[in-house]
């Protein structure tokens, strides 16, 4: 395959060819035996009533006056296939912020149409493909943290380039435009502007120096030849989804790192380097001109990305950490909580078919204002297993458990995984933990290569291929975050009821006005209600006929009921959802949008929008 074929594989097909996985996976096979027993069409997964049905217990909290609190407050929008973003009839929205737009003065007029941005500019805007972000306030500052996911190369190099680095400096462009940006803004009235030269603005990106913590950091496998210490690390990459320590600092999750890498020459074939998909050319052709991303040279420099990296966006000058204690795989996001006795809980999926879902739980316990020492270091790894009678557990990582050395756990949590017998999923995507109660969701965004396999269909198992995706949720054992046991449910099953009436219509709280595919970036808002974004096939045929582009969904945790807020461009995925501090105004990520969107020429320009109420009223 040519360097520019593999540029236009999605990441799902770069893991494919870089690790095929089995064609089946158990946790498919558990969804769909807990499905027909209760009678898929049968009401089971309309909740509310839904949940007298299953008998479960699993809602019984839920109250009418909570259902009556969260009823939707717009009127649903169908579905687009356009290249413009569509909100309800009564809300604005506008850009915030494009790739390219300027951070800082020197900046400004550096992106153009034609050529996007020099080289030299290319740490002073804002970066490619935006993804995870959340907010932070210092005073009268209101202070975004963005991650920038990847980099199309075809639109960020010299057409001369064909899409391909031909040079160290075209590298560092493609380096500098991914990462994370923190950035003011400030109310204008009228959804937010950025605060050009702000103290706090920065970018970080694939060079900026940081440091580890945990008992991975300083071990052999983080040692190299330009770092024999092992501590001094260098670059976050493929920064997907976000979280927001309880402390208020950023954690950026760094999920497909091992498309960076490549070999220039002979390399050790490795265990792992197969499990995670290293080795071989990079899209990206970094290996060709910095021997950092060169496995032939550097071995273990892979062993340094992969984890969740904490960021202070109120101080410009701190240095970025990154958390071996939370494992290193191919992190979404990291959905911090607080366990009944106070210590740090935080949710994480890895998102690779058949991957699993963890959780890491500090040994100290935060107190509000209280040192936060060792809390992101200093705890222990679990991975969860799904029972098909809707219990679940989560098995601790440890030595005695894996048989592994810590230091191994943490570099290589999937292979400890497979050890204890997690439960293989569906691609985990993000994780969100609701606002008023101990029920955590967890987006299972598709698993669309089973089809042909040798696994049959049969009643109890009637998806052959799952390209639609679902939402699995849990409670912890005495709502206690903490509790090493759970019982879990299905909010929704995507599907197409318009094409289909069996397996493949979805959940009952799918219709042919709400229905979506591929359920990605997720976010609860104050009110208790569940963003929902998608990243999906938005081809709007064949099996996603009626879905139209990916979109933007509220979903009632109470009732079941799904409703599309928004859409997005044709060709865009929507992902990262934040709000201002007085909840007036959300943001909201446009990735890898089509056409010239939204400037109407030119390139086009993955942005952040501002979506608020004309009445002035909460959004969130
Ligand atoms: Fe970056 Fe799994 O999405
Ligand atoms: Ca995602
Ligand atoms: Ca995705």
């Amino acid at each position: 395959m040519k360097d520019k074929d593999i540029i236009r594989l999605s990441w799902d097909e770069f893991d494919e060819m870089r690790d095929p996985r089995p064609a089946t996976n158990d946790f498919d096979a558990v969804v769909e035996r807990a499905i027909s027993r209760r009678g898929f069409l049968g009401g089971v997964l309309a909740f509310g009533s839904g949940a007298a049905v299953m008998g479960t217990g699993l809602l019984s909290s839920t109250t009418s006056a909570q259902a009556q609190a969260a009823a939707f407050r717009f009127t649903p929008i169908d579905i687009a296939t356009d290249h413009d973003i569509h909100v309800p009839e009564g809300y604005q929205w506008k850009v915030l912020v494009r790739w390219g737009d300027p951070l800082f003065s020197e900046a400004e007029g550096a992106y153009s149409p034609e050529t996007g941005v020099p080289v030299g500019m290319s740490d002073k805007v804002f970066g490619e493909n935006t993804d995870g972000m959340e907010t932070f306030v210092d005073g009268d500052h209101t202070v975004l943290a963005i991650n920038s996911e990847y980099v199309n190369p075809e639109i960020n190099l010299p057409a001369a380039s064909e899409g391909v680095a031909k040079s160290a400096e075209e590298v560092t462009l493609l380096k500098h435009m991914q990462g994370v940006t923190v950035m003011e803004i400030a109310d204008n009235g009228n959804g937010y502007e950025v605060v050009v030269d702000s103290p706090y603005n920065r970018r970080i990106h694939h060079e900026t120096e940081m440091v580890a913590d945990g008992p991975a950091a300083g071990s052999d496998w983080f040692k190299t030849d330009a770092d024999p210490t092992g501590l001094a690390l260098r670059g976050t990459m493929n920064n997907c989804g976000s979280g927001k320590t309880l402390w208020g600092t950023y954690l950026t999750c760094e999920e497909n790192f091992n498309g960076f890498f490549g070999a220039t020459g002979a390399h050790e074939e490795r265990e792992d380097y197969a499990r995670y998909g290293i080795g071989g050319e990079s899209p990206y052709a970094y290996e060709k001109f910095d021997a950092r991303f060169d496995i032939s040279q550097e071995p273990n420099e892979p062993y340094r990305h992969g984890w969740v990296t904490e960021i202070d966006p109120l101080d410009a000058a701190s240095t970025p950490v990154k958390h071996t204690a939370l494992g290193r795989f191919k992190h979404e996001n990291a959905e911090m909580v607080q366990a009944a006795d106070g210590r740090v809980v935080v949710y994480m999926g890895d998102d690779e078919r058949g991957e699993f879902i963890y959780r890491f739980v500090s040994n100290g316990v935060y107190e509000e204002g209280g040192s936060t020492e060792g809390l992101l270091s200093d705890g222990t790894l679990f991975v969860a297993k799904f029972n098909d009678d809707m219990t679940g557990e989560w098995l601790p990582l440890t030595p005695e458990t894996t048989g592994m050395p810590v230091e191994e756990i943490l570099v290589f949590s999937r292979m400890a995984g497979s050890k204890v017998g997690a439960t293989t999923m569906d691609r985990p995507e993000w994780v969100a933990a609701h606002p008023g109660r101990s029920e955590v969701y967890c987006a299972l965004t598709n698993n669309s290569k089973r089809g042909g396999d040798a696994m049959p269909v049969n009643a109890a198992n009637p998806r052959e291929t799952n390209e639609y995706g679902q939402i699995v949720r849990w409670r912890p054992e005495g709502e206690d975050h903490g509790a090493d046991t759970f019982t879990w449910d299905l909010y929704v099953m995507a599907g197409n009821p318009k094409l289909h009436d069996d397996a493949y219509r979805g959940s009952e709280n799918i219709t042919e006005g709400n229905m979506f595919n591929s359920p990605d970036g997720m976010a609860f808002s104050s009110d208790g209600l569940l963003w929902i974004q998608t990243d999906g096939d938005d081809s709007n045929e064949g099996e996603f006929e009626g879905q139209g582009n990916n979109q933007m969904l509220l979903g009632n945790p109470d009732t079941g009921e799904i409703a599309r807020f928004l859409t997005a461009p044709k060709g865009a995925e929507v992902t990262g959802l934040t709000w201002s501090p007085d909840r007036k105004v959300a943001f909201v990520g446009i990735q890898h949008p089509g056409g010239s969107w939204p400037d109407g020429e030119g390139k086009p320009r993955s942005a952040v929008i501002a979506v608020w109420r004309e009445d002035g009223a909460l959004i969130g």
